[in-house]
């Protein structure tokens, strides 16, 4: 047998409450989530196909959630199915062109491109084996990607003694991630959907024409059709919706500082020092504005950045630090804190590249007894209600000027709002939903259609009125 060379590689591994019925009294969530989930072993991937067999993941597709249909349910239903085939479409050859400036889309190949790879196959993606791993790179983000590489797992998993290994044991000795964990899961997913600092989603890379990334834990769980049973979830986590919220938020943080840390750090280097500062840590309308007088984003006097500065921190920062309040930890909030210092750096227009590693890190370390309160402290009905009545408050005014801002008020209040009747208060009605819905779609963005002449999605119509209208409306039927 092979050297097992896990823990070294892996400190993040946050232990679940999953096997509680197992280890019950020494529930072992002792060992904090110090440092960022790690990318994924050096272990070999077996490939989707291996899954499906008829007896083991191949089973009857309908109904949803059926144990041993996953693979025909993935292979109908997931989006990620087709994340490897994306790679063949006319807009990815045209954002691989401009990315590495070729002289023509022809001459474009990202299906062969490691940084595309490493998000639409699966992680830290080894360019060398290609061509040798066709048949496995078909399948896009397949179960490995999620799962973990098979290599250990792939007998083992199916034999009767495996039921009472542990989870930790499976990740680490195994190599099978431990999904069942939210934090773990929450993080799994920021892997491709925020970027590592082995590949990540930078301003070149948008402006050659990829959507930016926005991750939304919540959101993005709830959308992916789901292989598993929802039952499970929320009998291993009662407040599993406010939860992935809170984790997504602080998670999605944490996750994001940790690439501005190796933003930095590459801008520092003597050789091919990376891009600096990383336009992709702003809010984009910093930057990108109307040319025409007037124009509401060339005020400047929106929000609390002032003239000169530039916006940091949008997407997931203010949930976390709403989240940081209703859990007492006003510690992270304040304007001394490594957030709060590192917030007031980054608003510089070119800020100091050394002082940002160092305070990203310490800022990141800051989060981590946030997150372990989150995973042992249940949310009541009341903190529920009180974050609720916090972001529809917030985003009556400055919060809705722009759209990101107005997103991720609308996914918090979905979240939180779906996590109402988890905890014992009322369910969705159907005014609620429909308000919701309208709010929704004054969101909406132009999707680009193949042939558009357009490169990027953008929210470049976007109606702060009718979406301040919209939330007015939202804040009458909840709880203040
Ligand atoms: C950090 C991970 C990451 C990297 C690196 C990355 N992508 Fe993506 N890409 C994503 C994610 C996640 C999405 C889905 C975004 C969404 O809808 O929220 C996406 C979406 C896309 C889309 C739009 C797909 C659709 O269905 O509309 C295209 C095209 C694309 N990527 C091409 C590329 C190409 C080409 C490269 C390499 C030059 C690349 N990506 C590198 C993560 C990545
Ligand atoms: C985008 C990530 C992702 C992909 C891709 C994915 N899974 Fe999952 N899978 C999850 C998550 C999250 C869970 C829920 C937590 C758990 O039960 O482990 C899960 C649960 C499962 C379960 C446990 C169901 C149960 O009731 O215990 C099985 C089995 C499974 N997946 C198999 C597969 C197979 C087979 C594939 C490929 C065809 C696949 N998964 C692809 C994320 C993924
Ligand atoms: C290995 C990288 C990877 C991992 C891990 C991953 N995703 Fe994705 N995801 C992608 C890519 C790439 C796309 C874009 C696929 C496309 O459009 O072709 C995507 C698309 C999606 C979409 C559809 C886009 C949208 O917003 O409609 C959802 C939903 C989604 N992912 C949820 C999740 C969730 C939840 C997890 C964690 C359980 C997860 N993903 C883990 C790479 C990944
Ligand atoms: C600090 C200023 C700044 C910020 C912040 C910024 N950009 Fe840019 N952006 C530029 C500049 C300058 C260019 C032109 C040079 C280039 O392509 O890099 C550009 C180019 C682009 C382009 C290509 C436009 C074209 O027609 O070729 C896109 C798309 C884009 N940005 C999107 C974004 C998005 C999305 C965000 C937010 C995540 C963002 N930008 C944030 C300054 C900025």
């Amino acid at each position: 047998m092979r050297p097992l060379k896990p823990h070294k590689m892996r400190p993040a591994y946050i232990f679940g409450t999953t096997f509680a019925l197992c280890v019950l009294a020494v529930s072992p969530r002792s060992l904090p989530a110090q440092t960022l989930r790690p990318t994924q072993p050096a272990l070999r991937y077996v490939g989707t196909g291996s899954c499906a067999a008829l007896a083991c993941h191949g089973g009857r597709r309908e109904p949803l959630g059926l144990k041993g249909s996953e693979y025909s349910f993935w292979s109908t239903y997931d989006p990620h199915r087709k994340a490897y085939g994306v790679l063949f479409d006319d807009r990815s050859k045209i954002i691989e062109r401009n990315y590495r400036r070729l002289g023509s889309v022809e001459k474009a190949a990202p299906e062969n491109d490691a940084t595309c790879l490493s998000c639409h196959v699966h992680p830290n993606f080894s360019p060398k084996s290609v061509e040798f791993e066709q048949h496995l790179v078909a399948d896009g983000v397949g179960c490995e990607s999620c799962h973990g590489p098979a290599e250990r797992w792939l007998s083992a998993h199916s034999e009767r003694w495996w039921k009472g290994v542990s989870d930790r044991d499976k990740f680490e000795l195994f190599g099978m991630t431990p999904t069942k964990d939210l934090t773990y899961r929450a993080e799994q997913c920021a892997v491709c959907h925020i970027g590592t600092p082995e590949a990540e989603v930078n301003h070149d890379l948008i402006a050659a024409g990829h959507p930016r990334l926005l991750y939304e834990f919540s959101n993005q769980q709830a959308k992916q059709p789901r292989h598993w049973r929802i039952e499970d979830d929320k009998s291993r986590t009662p407040d599993y919706e406010v939860r992935s919220w809170a984790l997504g938020q602080t998670v999605g943080t944490r996750t994001s500082l940790r690439l501005l840390e190796s933003r930095a750090q590459r801008a520092q280097e003597i050789h091919e020092p990376g891009p600096w500062p990383e336009f992709a840590e702003y809010d984009c309308y910093s930057c990108h504005h109307d040319l025409k007088q007037p124009s509401r984003r060339q005020d400047l006097s929106r929000g609390d950045v002032k003239p000169g500065e530039l916006a940091w921190g949008d997407w997931t920062l203010n949930g976390t630090r709403r989240i940081a309040t209703e859990k007492s930890f006003t510690s992270i909030d304040s304007a001394d804190s490594a957030l709060g210092r590192l917030q007031r750096l980054m608003a510089n227009p070119s800020p100091n590249a050394s002082d940002v590693t160092r305070l990203s890190r310490l800022a990141s370390a800051e989060l981590v007894p946030l997150i372990e309160r989150i995973e042992q402290e249940r949310f009541s009905l009341r903190q529920v209600d009180g974050l609720l009545s916090g972001l529809l408050r917030s985003s009556e005014s400055a919060d809705a000027a722009e759209w990101t801002q107005a997103a991720r008020g609308y996914l918090g209040v979905v979240a939180l709002a779906r996590a109402r009747s988890d905890l014992g208060g009322p369910a969705l009605d159907g005014l609620a939903v429909d308000r919701l819905t309208s709010l929704r779609s004054s969101l909406n963005i132009p999707t680009i259609r193949p042939g558009d002449s357009r490169l990027v999605d953008s929210p470049a119509d976007y109606d702060p009125s009718r979406v301040t209208t919209e939330l007015r409306s939202i804040r009458e039927i909840f709880p203040r």
